[in-house]
This record gives C-alpha cells, sequence and structure tokens, in this order.
C-alpha cells in the first residue's frame, strides 16, 4: 500500500491515491465499500466480508482489540488491504456523559461545547471510534417529537453555532493524538439530512411538509453551516420530504449539497433508510430501492444490504453507470485517507482514555451552564446559613444515575454518574448545618403509585426547603420516544401538589429529554430550575446551582403552555390578525354570545399565543438592566427602528447592560431582527447573534453585534405557471433590531 502524505491541503496527492485505488478495485470491491455493516446484526457474514473487501464500515464495535482484529482482516487478508472505518453513535458524550444536546445548547456556549466534542473524541478514538454519528442538528419545534433530545433547539441560528462547534470539536483537534498523524481524529456524521424534525404531530419517521424556501430557511442552514466548519460525512433522514425520503431525494443529495454547496463530505443512509423505500410506497422491491438511491447519491448503505446485494446486478443490466459507483466510492476512499487510515489502520491497545479529571470537570462545567432558572420567588440560592438547616430531597429524579445521562448513551457507564443526592452528600460533609432527608416518593418517572405520598408529606413538615427532582426517565425520550402528552409523567404532578400544601418552600428541579408542559408545576414551586438530562455529572452541576453558581443557562425551544400550542417557536409570522390584546378565554364568553363579540384575533380559546416561557428565556441570581438598541452608536429614531438602505451595511448594534443586583453573573444577551415589510411576510423577531458575557454585579458592559446585508437575507419564490424559482436576497426595506434578554422581551412591534 502506497504511504501517502495525510495533509488537508494537499489535493493533488490525495487525488492521486484515490485515483489509482480505485482503478485498480473490481466492481465487487467498489460496492463493498458502500457497505456498512453493524457486526452484531450481521454476525455470520461479517468476517467473510471483510476478507473479501466488502464492507467499507463497521459500526457498533467497540475496544481497539476487536476493532484491530477485524481491522487486520481488511488491511491484512483483503486483496486491495483497504481499511475498515469504525463508527459509532457517539452523540453527548462517549463514556462521560455530557448533558444532551437540547441541553448543551442551553449553555449558548459554542466554547464549551466544542471542547466536550473533543474530550468525546478522546474516548471514543481510544476505542477504534473514527466516525460518530453526530452532531444531529435538525431544528425542531415540536417538543413532543422524542429527537429534540438530540438536536439543539427551534432555532436555526443557535443550531448553526452549535453544529459547527461540534464538527471542529471532533475533527479540528490538534492536540497530540494517539491515533496516527491525521490532524482529524474522527470524523463528524451530520444527521439527518433534512427536514427530519418537521414531522406532522410530533410523531417520529413521520411525513414532513416543508415549502423549499422554509427548507432553506430554517433547516437547511445547520447543515450548511457543519459543511463549512469541515464535516466529512452527512446522514440521509428516514422521513419522506415533500413525499419523496432523502435517501432517494436528488434534490437534496445532489442538487443542493454537491452542486451549491459543492461539499464533498460521505452521504451515509440512515439504518435501512434504502430498503425503507419500500414500506414508504415508493418502490416496488428492495433491487427498485437500489436504483433510487444510487441515482439520488445515496453513497453508503447503513445495514441496509441493498447496494451489496443489487448494485452489481443493475450495473450489469446497464440501468446503473460503473461511474455512478465510482463517485460514491472516491467519497469513501476520500474520508478515510483524510483520517490517515491508509497510512495507521489500527488503534494503540493501550489503556481507553475514559473519565479523565479534565472531562469529568468539563462535565460538570456544561452541565452547569446548561441548567436554566425558570422561576425563583428568593428561595434560591439556598440559604445555608441558620445553624440547622434540614433539606428534603425528594421526586424520581433525585437519584437515577442512569436516567440523568438521557437518550444515546451506549457507552455512558451508570455507576459513574454522580446523582443529585449523592453531590448534595459530599455537599454536606463541607458544611455540617445541613442535614438531608431523602424520601423519594415515586420510584421512578411514570410511578402513578400514592403509596409513599404520606411519609414523604411527613418528611417536608420537617424540612425548612424541599428539593423535588421531577422528570422523564430517559427512555421516555429520543428516537421513536414521542409522547402526545408533555406534562410530567405519573403521579409527579400530584405529589408536589400535595407538598405545596404543607406551605414549606419547594424548588423543582427538572431533568428531562424535551421541553415539558409544566405551568401547573411551576405555579406550585417556589423556584424552578430546568437541568435537561444533564449527564454524568447532573449531580454536582445541580449541587453548584442550587448552593450559590448563578445560573446562566437559557432555553434553546419556546416551552408551551399546553400540548394544543404545539407547534409553538417564537420566529412564526405574525398572521394579518396578531393578538396584542389579552384574547377573550372560553370561562369568559357569555353564554348566547354573539358571533362578533369576542373579537377575531389568532389564538386559542384556553390561552393567548404567548408560551410558558419564551425561547432564550432564562433567570439568574442578578438582575441585568438592558439600555436601548443602538444602530450604528444612535438611538433608534422611533422605536428600535431604522430605515435601512444599502449603504448602511454593514451596520453595528449595540447595547448596555447593567448588572443591577449583588452577584456577578453571566448574561446571554441576543440580537434579534424583524423584517417590517418586503416580498414576503417575515418572521416577528429572528436571532442574528449572541454573546454569553460576564457582567461583575454592578457593572455595565456594551455587546455590539455587526449586521451585515446577508444577515438580513432570505430564500424568496417566484412561481410562473408550472415553473418555480427560488433565490437568496435582502429586501429594500425597514428593519429593525432588539437587543435582549430573550425571544419574548425583543421590542420589535
Ligand atoms: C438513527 C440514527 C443513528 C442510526 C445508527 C438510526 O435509527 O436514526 O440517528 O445514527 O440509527 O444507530
Amino acid at each position: 500500500m502506497a504511504v501517502c502524505s495525510c495533509s488537508k491541503n494537499n489535493k493533488s496527492d490525495e487525488d492521486r491515491f484515490i485515483d489509482d485505488l480505485l482503478s485498480r478495485m473490481t466492481l465487487e470491491e467498489k460496492i463493498g465499500q458502500m457497505n456498512q455493516l453493524d457486526p452484531e446484526w450481521d454476525a455470520e457474514l461479517k468476517e467473510p466480508l471483510i476478507r473479501e473487501g466488502k464492507v467499507g464500515s463497521i459500526f457498533n464495535i467497540v475496544g481497539a482489540k476487536e476493532v484491530n482484529r477485524l481491522q487486520r482482516m481488511a488491511v491484512e487478508e483483503s486483496r486491495l488491504g483497504i481499511p475498515l472505518i469504525a463508527a459509532r453513535d457517539v452523540i453527548h458524550g462517549f463514556r462521560t456523559i455530557y448533558p444532551i444536546p437540547l441541553g448543551q445548547a442551553a449553555t449558548w456556549n459554542p466554547e464549551l461545547v466544542e471542547q466536550a466534542a473533543a474530550l468525546t473524541a478522546d474516548e471514543a478514538t481510544s476505542v477504534g471510534i473514527r466516525w460518530a454519528f453526530s452532531p444531529m442538528v435538525d431544528v425542531a419545534r415540536d417538543p413532543r417529537w422524542g429527537r429534540v433530545a438530540e438536536g439543539y433547539g427551534e432555532d436555526t441560528y443557535l443550531t448553526s453555532q452549535m453544529a459547527a462547534a461540534v464538527v471542529r470539536g471532533y475533527q479540528n483537534d490538534n492536540r497530540q493524538s494517539s491515533i496516527g498523524q491525521s490532524s482529524i481524529k474522527m470524523a463528524a456524521c451530520v444527521k439527518h439530512f433534512a427536514g427530519y424534525s418537521a414531522s406532522e404531530s410530533g410523531r417520529d419517521y413521520n411525513t414532513t411538509w416543508i415549502p423549499e424556501v422554509q427548507l432553506r430557511d430554517v433547516y437547511l442552514p445547520p447543515f450548511k453551516a457543519a459543511v463549512d466548519a469541515g464535516a466529512m460525512s452527512l446522514m440521509c433522514s428516514f422521513n419522506a420530504l415533500n413525499g419523496l425520503p432523502s435517501s432517494a431525494n436528488k434534490h437534496l443529495n445532489i442538487d443542493i449539497l454537491r452542486n451549491e454547496w459543492h461539499s464533498d463530505a460521505l452521504l451515509v443512509s440512515d439504518w435501512g433508510s434504502g430498503s425503507d423505500l419500500v414500506p414508504h410506497g415508493l418502490c416496488a422491491d428492495k433491487k427498485e430501492a437500489a436504483l433510487r438511491c444510487i441515482n439520488a447519491r445515496m453513497e453508503m448503505d447503513m445495514q441496509g444490504n441493498i447496494y451489496y446485494d443489487y448494485l452489481a446486478e443493475l450495473v450489469q443490466e446497464g440501468k446503473v453507470k460503473e461511474s455512478q459507483i465510482d463517485d460514491c466510492v472516491r467519497s469513501i476512499l476520500r474520508m478515510k485517507y483524510r483520517l490517515g487510515l491508509f497510512e495507521n489502520p489500527y488503534v494503540p491497545e493501550e489503556e481507553p482514555v475514559a473519565y479523565t479529571d479534565e472531562a469529568l470537570a468539563l462535565a460538570s462545567d456544561i452541565a452547569t451552564e446548561s441548567i436554566v432558572l425558570l422561576k425563583n420567588d428568593g428561595v434560591l440560592p439556598l440559604n445555608l446559613k441558620p445553624s440547622t438547616f434540614n433539606i428534603l430531597i425528594t421526586g424520581p429524579m433525585a437519584d437515577q444515575p442512569r436516567e440523568q445521562l438521557g437518550t444515546w448513551i451506549f457507552d455512558g457507564e451508570p455507576e459513574h454518574s454522580v446523582t443529585p443526592l449523592e453531590a448534595l452528600k459530599q455537599y454536606q460533609t463541607t458544611s455540617n448545618n445541613i442535614k438531608l432527608l431523602f424520601e423519594p416518593g415515586l420510584a421512578y418517572s411514570r410511578d402513578k403509585s400514592t403509596a409513599n405520598f404520606a411519609k414523604t408529606i411527613a418528611a417536608a413538615r420537617q424540612s425548612d426547603v424541599i428539593l423535588f427532582f421531577a422528570g422523564e426517565e430517559a427512555i421516555l425520550s429520543g428516537e421513536a420516544r414521542c409522547r402526545a402528552d408533555i406534562t410530567l409523567p405519573g403521579a409527579q404532578s400530584a405529589l408536589l401538589a400535595e407538598l405545596h400544601k404543607t406551605g414549606k418552600p419547594i424548588v423543582l428541579i427538572v431533568m428531562a429529554g424535551r421541553p415539558l408542559a409544566i405551568g401547573a408545576d411551576v405555579a406550585n414551586a417556589d423556584a424552578v430550575l430546568y437541568a435537561f438530562h444533564g449527564g454524568t455529572m447532573a449531580g454536582p452541576a445541580i449541587t453548584r446551582v442550587l448552593t450559590g453558581e448563578a445560573p446562566s443557562g437559557r432555553l434553546p425551544m419556546t416551552f408551551p403552555k399546553m400540548v394544543g400550542q404545539i407547534p409553538l417557536y417564537y420566529n412564526r409570522l405574525n398572521t394579518g390578525r396578531p393578538t396584542y390584546d389579552p384574547p377573550v378565554l372560553i370561562d369568559d364568553i357569555p353564554v348566547g354570545a354573539k358571533q362578533f363579540s369576542v373579537g377575531y384575533s389568532s389564538c386559542w380559546l384556553e390561552t393567548a399565543t404567548e408560551p410558558l416561557f419564551p425561547f432564550g428565556y432564562g433567570l439568574t441570581y442578578t438582575t441585568f438592566e438592558y439600555g436601548e438598541t443602538k444602530v450604528n452608536g444612535q438611538l433608534p429614531m422611533t422605536n428600535d427602528q431604522l430605515p435601512m438602505t444599502n449603504d448602511q451595511l454593514p451596520m453595528t448594534i449595540s447595547c448596555s447592560i447593567t448588572n443591577t443586583g449583588n452577584v456577578d453573573a453571566y448574561d446571554v444577551p441576543q440580537l434579534y431582527v424583524r423584517q417590517m415589510s418586503g416580498d414576503f411576510a417575515r418572521p416577528i423577531a429572528e436571532l442574528k447573534g449572541f454573546q454569553k458575557i460576564f457582567i461583575p454585579a454592578g457593572e455595565t458592559r456594551t455587546v455590539t453585534y455587526t449586521i451585515s446585508r446577508e444577515d438580513l437575507g432570505y430564500w424568496h419564490e417566484e412561481k410562473d405557471g408550472f415553473n418555480s424559482r427560488v433565490w437568496f436576497a435582502t429586501d429594500e426595506a425597514e428593519f429593525r433590531f432588539s437587543i435582549a434578554p430573550n425571544a419574548g422581551a425583543a421590542q420589535l412591534r
């Protein structure tokens, strides 16, 4: 095997190497590369196929020894010695588990997210994994959909920042690496391309109908950001998008990914998403599915075996050109080449990297920053000064090492989790006036039994404060774990209501995989922390916030008051009948009211359009006062408004923020923009920038954002008979800007 330089920039070496190898491959060997196998599922198939050079990638094999054993078969026994690439669902950590991605998004701190990805790559690559099936960058506006846990929330801009951060963390980590000379440790796989998250009624794998312009404005930019950050691969999505599943979608995979974005990243199917074209009702059989997929340039088939079974036949029948196959194989070889696998196919069989002090400290920091303070009537931070202070720890999530890790933690080990109960016990050793009482009240989140209520209420009466750890078990979110009712499951709300009657102060801490509809629970608590599934170090993180560290998380998704409001997201259109005044609610309508008497605005009879908590929301232990938003250093002429003309771009938008309380804290000022008129109706607010800044008590900081013409553009569409054309442009229009602490506070009307 020729040894090549792995420099990413040395294109010609790379091309020469790949062309040479390709010219020596048989059709069967080429098709073999397009095959990704989970050896657990194909146990008897795997070894002979690897030896014959008919497997391009294996996944779900963990351990340097086993990966090397299979790799030796590929490198030393197959005719051309092409190495395998070992993949895995490494989603939010490997051994050390960081918060679920939705929680990571709540940090609004892409730097931390990047660091977590880099440390994740250290752990995963030490057991042979060179390809992670993440980040998932599907913008999600429906908390019923279980996979909101895996993404970065409802906003395109925030998700794009996080997408690029994860790609950089996995791929661009230039620290000394144990896996050879490639500067790329682990390839990212950006998923699910595309439009998966807009599933009807929040049900997984369900159909999505997304107009082209919305696809491009809302759903595609995070993929583009990841591709621009150098993402080495993308994964197709399962759903039918406008009737066409992405494994067969030429428009997505060829027009957009290849021709518009000029990406040379590898495109892999999702698990059997190619063969799923049959149940989708697109293809009569798997052979036809293979044809549709290759024609749409799905390059590697994950676990579907349709390429393995039918591609050669399709070439022989003249239905598929060998050059189509070459294009796909080139992408696969390119990724292996750039990862340095030809040069250095084996993993050192050393003690795997896991739970380093650095990783655990980072896991605690990122989990701390992911916690969002939603309400505080003054009970937080806990006043631990009295000579005795009795804390009741209750609720089904207080001591659940497995559940706090969240979904997709194949390699996470609950025995390494530090639960809130354990962390508070550790904290108690440093503060001996604290007495901890523990009565979980409910055994698990769905527990409906009231058998332990009396005991828990009795304990509550002995306490000075109640910490109620509520939420969802890990299995209730993630793939195929959608919910039609997103209130707290089981008897949690009932127990909380009973505890509320004791009159003791209650801190509700929610550990969940999605935004839950917790309006009634919030009313029964004096303070509320939303902690998502915080990972290995969730307990210490929550303890840090309870005992004084100022929270700095902000919501990455709108929290609805009730499930019927969904989809509820901040950057909606205004409609022609917006609601500004409180609507007339169902119980206020007089019996026999005339049709016109209660108004005609766009809202529900049970609630206004307002959410329980808006996107971007989060309190802390101090208060911040925002000055007026200035454009190019000047106060707005009226109401934050400044007519835009071409020569005013780029603009600087700034605002001063004063910490008016007594505690040093981070704030997350967010820049929102609204276009007031133009070719098409535009959202009432759009996030265009954010910063996470530390402001000591009593001090003022000025934040400044620069807005370019492109930042204000969006996709337009023109229909002309049967033809339709889309293009990106910025209208000549009036724009309003507001730097605000959350989307609900943006002054854009
Ligand atoms: C999921 C992907 C995942 C793949 C491999 C699929 O069911 O949709 O996100 O990477 O399985 O496990």
